[in-house]
C-alpha cells in the first residue's frame, strides 16, 4: 500500500512506554491506516527502528516486526507528522510537577503544551486530536484553547481516550481489554469524531466493551481507576503489617477476604509497596485536584495512601535491619528484582530504588540483579557508594549476608537455591519482599526466612 492508499494517517507524539505498544497494536489491526509515532528523543526513535527496542514487553518485539515500515514508521519528523495527520494521540509524559506552585502534587503539563502549540503550528486540515496521557480532569478545556487560537482556520475536535493497560501486560491488555473508554464532546462534530475513533477500535474490541461518556468523566476515570488500584493494594499493606504482630497470615486472610465476590481477589498480593510512573502521580494529581476544589478530607484520604505506602517500603527496611543484629554496616545484600513489577524494564517510582538507597544509607553493599532493568538501575542509584550490579544471580548472591527480593519475577523460583545458600555468609537472610518464593522448602534449607505480612522463620527466634 502507498501513501496515498492509505485510509487514514495516524500520528501518535511520545513514543514511549504506551505510545509504541498501543500504535503498533493498532497497526496491527488496522493495515489500512498509515500510522507514524514521533518523539523529541532522537536516541528513542532510533531504538524504535533497530532490533533494541527502548522498551521490554512480551510479545512486543513480534508485532513491531510485523508491521514496522509498512504501516508503522517511527520518526523525529514532529512536524511533517502533524501536517499529514487525520488523527493525532498524544502520549507525551505528565509527571508531577518539581517545581514551583502545587510542587509534588500538581501535573506537569508543560509537554502536554509544547504538543498542543505544536499542533496548532503546523496541522494543515481539520484534525482529530485525543489525549491518551493521563491528565487532569478538564485538561481538555486548555488544549481546546490552545488549539484554537489556529490562524489557518483549521478545526480540531478533541477526544479523550485514557489508556489503561499495565506495563508487563501491555500487549495482552490492549488486545484484550476489559474496557476502552473515549470521552468526547455531545456535539454533532464531538460525536463524529468518536466515532472515527471507534471505528478502530471495533476492529478488534467487542462493542460492549466499549464505554462511551462525556470528556470530564472519562479524564476523571483514568485518575480514579489508578487511585482505587494503588488503594487496594495499600489497604492489603496495612493488614501485612497487623498479620506480622499477630501472626496470622496475609496470604491466607487476603484469600479469605477476597473470595467474597463484592471483593474480589486480584490486587490483594502484599508486598514492599506499590510503584511505578502512575500510581503514586495520579494520586497526587486527584489530590491537588480536591485541594483546589475545596475538598480537603477527600484529598486527605488519598494522600494518605501514599503515606502508607511509604511506610511500607520503610518497614521493609527496618524489617532487614532488626533481623541482621540492628547494623548493615559492610554487609553485603543481594537484591533480586529491581523493575518495579515483573515483565518490564521500567524502574520508575520502583520500591526498590526507596529500598536500595535506605540500605545503602545504613551502609549495606548492595549487588542488583535484574533481568531487563539493570540499565535503568544503574542511573537510578548512579554515584552511590556501596551499589554494584550483576546479571548473574548466583554471582550476585555471592559470599552475601542476605537476599531481598523486590520483583517477583518467574525467573527468581527457578534458581538453585541450595547452591545460592552454600555460597553465602551465614546465617543467611532471605527477605521476600514479595511473598514469591517458597518458604518451606528455604527454611528448611537453612535461611532465616523473612516475607511480608508473615510469621518470621529464623533458626536463632
Ligand atoms: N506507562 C504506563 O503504564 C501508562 C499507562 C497508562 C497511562 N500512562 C500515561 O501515558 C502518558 C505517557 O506515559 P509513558 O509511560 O508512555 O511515558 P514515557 O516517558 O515513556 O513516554 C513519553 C514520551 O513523550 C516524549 N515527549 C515528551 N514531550 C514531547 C514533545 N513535546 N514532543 C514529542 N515527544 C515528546 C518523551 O520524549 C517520551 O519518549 C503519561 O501521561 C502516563 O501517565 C502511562
Amino acid at each position: 500500500m502507498n501513501d496515498s492508499t492509505f485510509k487514514k494517517n495516524i500520528l501518535c507524539i511520545g513514543a514511549g512506554y504506551v505510545g509504541g505498544p498501543t500504535m503498533t497494536v493498532i497497526a496491527n489491526h488496522c493495515p489500512d491506516y498509515r500510522i507514524t509515532v514521533v518523539d523529541i528523543s532522537e536516541e528513542k526513535i532510533r531504538r524504535w527502528n533497530s532490533d533494541h527496542l527502548p522498551i521490554f514487553e512480551p510479545g512486543l518485539k513480534e508485532r513491531v516486526d510485523r508491521v514496522r515500515g509498512k504501516n508503522l514508521f517511527f520518526s523525529t519528523d514532529i512536524d511533517r507528522g502533524i501536517a499529514e495527520a487525520d488523527m493525532i494521540f498524544v502520549t507525551v509524559n505528565t509527571p508531577t510537577k518539581t517545581f514551583g506552585e502545587g510542587m509534588g502534587r500538581a501535573v506537569d503539563l508543560q509537554f502536554m503544551e509544547q504538543t498542543a502549540r505544536r499542533i496548532r503550528e503546523h496541522a494543515s486540515s481539520d484534525t482529530i486530536v485525543i489525549e491518551k496521557s493521563t491528565i487532569p480532569v478538564r485538561a481538555a478545556e486548555t488544549l481546546e484553547k490552545i488549539l484554537s487560537t489556529n490562524p489557518n482556520g483549521v478545526r480540531f475536535e478533541i477526544l479523550s481516550n485514557p489508556e489503561f493497560m499495565a506495563e508487563g501486560t501491555a500487549i495482552q491488555d490492549m488486545e484484550n481489554p476489559d474496557r476502552v473508554l473515549i470521552g468526547s464532546m455531545d456535539t454533532p462534530e464531538g460525536l463524529r469524531a468518536r466515532d472515527e475513533l471507534l471505528a478502530i477500535y471495533n476492529r478488534w474490541v467487542a462493542p460492549e466493551k466499549i464505554i462511551t461518556t462525556n470528556l470530564w468523566s472519562s479524564e476523571l476515570s483514568k485518575l480514579v481507576a489508578n487511585a482505587f488500584l494503588a488503594q487496594r493494594i495499600t489497604s492489603i499493606n496495612t493488614i501485612s503489617a497487623v498479620c506480622e504482630s499477630t501472626g496470622a497470615d496475609v496470604t491466607q486472610v487476603a484469600d479469605a477476604v477476597g473470595r467474597d465476590s463484592r471483593i474480589g481477589s486480584k490486587f490483594l498480593r502484599a508486598g514492599v509497596g506499590f510503584g511505578g510512573s502512575c500510581f503514586r502521580k495520579d494520586i497526587l494529581s486527584l489530590v491537588y485536584l480536591c485541594e483546589h476544589y475545596g475538598l480537603a478530607e477527600i484529598a486527605g484520604f488519598w494522600n494518605y495512601v501514599i503515606q502508607l505506602n511509604d511506610y511500607q517500603m520503610e518497614r521493609f527496611v527496618r524489617r532487614i535491619l532488626h533481623a541482621m543484629f540492628d547494623t548493615l554496616v559492610d554487609k553485603k545484600i543481594a537484591v533480586f528484582g529491581f523493575a518495579f513489577k515483573p515483565n518490564t524494564g521500567d524502574t520508575r517510582d520502583a520500591p526498590s530504588i526507596y529500598i536500595c538507597k535506605r540500605l545503602l544509607e545504613e551502609k549495606a553493599r548492595l549487588t542488583v540483579n535484574d533481568p531487563h532493568a539493570l540499565e535503568n538501575a544503574r542511573e537510578d542509584l548512579k554515584g552511590l557508594d556501596g551499589a554494584g550490579f550483576e546479571q548473574d544471580p548466583y554471582k550476585a548472591a555471592e559470599g552475601a549476608h542476605a537476599i531481598a527480593l523486590l520483583t517477583e519475577w518467574d525467573c527468581y523460583r527457578d534458581l538453585d537455591y541450595r547452591r545460592i545458600f552454600e555460597s553465602m555468609e551465614k546465617p543467611a537472610y532471605l527477605f521476600d519482599g514479595r511473598n514469591h518464593l517458597d518458604h518451606d522448602a528455604l527454611y528448611a534449607m537453612g535461611f532465616n526466612v523473612y516475607c511480608v505480612g508473615k510469621p518470621d522463620r529464623d533458626h536463632f527466634a
